[in-house]
């Protein structure tokens, strides 16, 4: 087989890049290890910044988002009791749309099959060849065969576990990696929404997230020990660690509902470079890990694939190289902001095991420092909607 672009992974970032090369002529075939059923059930992100609902917009992928997604604009940060709210759309002029990451994979996904694109699923054995030169491929087994497809240029988008940024020639390679000595509980909740703008909690019993999915479904984090199994919380132990956290000095407390799904996920700070070698290029995931308190994820995934497209775009319109060779500086630049970012929420939300009490103090004062000062909450408000 023979392909313009060869796409390893059918995250956000694999999909959204297959679809906007579709649009600009570009042909691509997209490899993916798991089943359409899993990656359109997997629960993952849910907030989507202003610059990713416009380019899902020009995409052509956005009606059910607008329709179906919920547009905030502002959040909650509370703590000492209270909460503080941050009006992003004053201090900004920009909002958020919550909208869950799997209902994004559907979009793309239809919008893919409905242009005929090439999406493989449930591949295995993926291997990439001859990436220093002009005629990269990559192998792999489908449907009991072993097949083939030679591309101008290979894209890894295949997320934190996948293979190709292992593909890169090792000796340039430089990681930098935080890995944080906590983790978040993720629940979901057949319950109507408790608030309607996301409340981000800091408590010294450890951070609290609400979010919600839909008018019937919310979505809760709780921090926790990373190692910590599911098996040990009882729905009651949940929601008693939930009130506690939450709780504010005016009765308020989170609804209660039906537990539907439970699970645990690690959180790092992470970024590796260089993104490219010769002609293989990654995006997303597979080459950056944010924790998710500033919720940039998927934002920065899609933020990849636009460079890229642009990049390929100007290869086969102009034949040149200019934007794909400068791709790993442009992109850096917002991933060290949304690095920062994250880590910064990270630290100022969570409880650390260690910390002195003259850490704690300064944790509680520079949250109000946040609410008090209108610089300060703009910086946070510009941050989060990706204003840059
Ligand atoms: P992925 O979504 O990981 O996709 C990679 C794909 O590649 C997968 O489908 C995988 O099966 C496939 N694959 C792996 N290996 C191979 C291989 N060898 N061959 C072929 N395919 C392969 N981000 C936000 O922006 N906002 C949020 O609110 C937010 N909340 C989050 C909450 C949680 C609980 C978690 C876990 C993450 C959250 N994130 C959030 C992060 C966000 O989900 C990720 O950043 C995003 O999924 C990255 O997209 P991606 O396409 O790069 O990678
Ligand atoms: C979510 O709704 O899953 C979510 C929201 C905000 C975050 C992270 C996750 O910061």
């Amino acid at each position: 087989m023979r392909t313009q672009v060869a796409i390893i992974g059918a995250g956000p970032a694999g999909l959204l890049l297959s679809h906007l090369l579709h649009l600009q002529g570009i042909e691509s075939i997209v490899l993916e290890t798991r089943t359409r059923a899993d990656i359109e059930s997997t629960i993952r992100a849910g907030v989507l910044e202003q610059g990713t609902m416009d380019i899902l917009d020009q995409a052509g992928v956005g009606a059910r988002m607008r329709a179906e997604g919920a547009l905030h604009e502002g959040f909650e940060l509370a703590f000492g009791g209270r909460r503080h709210r941050i009006d992003l759309r004053e201090l900004t002029g920009k909002a958020i749309t919550v909208y869950a990451q799997h209902e994004v994979i559907k979009d793309l996904v239809a919008a893919r099959v409905a242009a005929n694109g090439q999406l493989l699923f449930g591949v295995s054995g993926v291997a990439l060849h001859n990436i220093a030169s002009a005629s990269p491929s990559v192998s792999f087994d489908h449907q009991g065969a072993t097949m083939r497809i030679e591309a101008d240029f290979l894209i890894g988008c295949d997320g934190s576990q996948g293979v190709a940024r292992h593909s890169m020639p090792q000796q340039d390679r430089v990681d930098h990696q935080r890995i944080y000595p906590f983790g978040w509980f993720g629940i979901l909740v057949e319950s109507a929404p408790s608030a309607p703008e996301l409340i981000y909690a800091r408590h010294e019993r450890g951070f609290a997230l609400v979010s919600t999915r839909s008018a019937e479904v919310q979505r809760l984090y709780f921090q926790c020990d990373p190692r910590d199994d599911v098996a040990n919380w009882s729905d009651d132990r949940i929601w008693s660690e939930l009130h506690a956290r939450l709780g504010t000095h005016d009765g308020w407390r989170v609804n209660e509902g039906r537990i539907f799904q439970k699970n645990i996920i690690g959180m790092r700070s992470f970024v590796s470079t260089p993104m490219q070698s010769g002609r293989l290029y990654l995006a997303g995931d597979a080459t950056h890990i944010v924790p998710p308190t500033g919720a940039k994820g998927l934002n920065l995934a899609v933020g990849d694939v636009k460079l890229l497209a642009r990049g390929l775009n100007q290869f086969y319109r102009q034949g040149s190289t200019g934007l794909l060779d400068s791709y790993t500086p442009d992109a850096l630049k917002r991933i060290w902001r949304a690095e920062y970012f994250s880590w910064w929420m990270t630290s100022m939300l969570h409880t650390f095991d260690d910390a002195s009490m003259f850490q704690r103090e300064v944790q509680r004062a520079e949250l109000e420092n946040v609410v008090a000062s209108r610089a300060f909450s703009t910086a946070l408000a510009e941050n989060y909607v990706g204003a840059f």
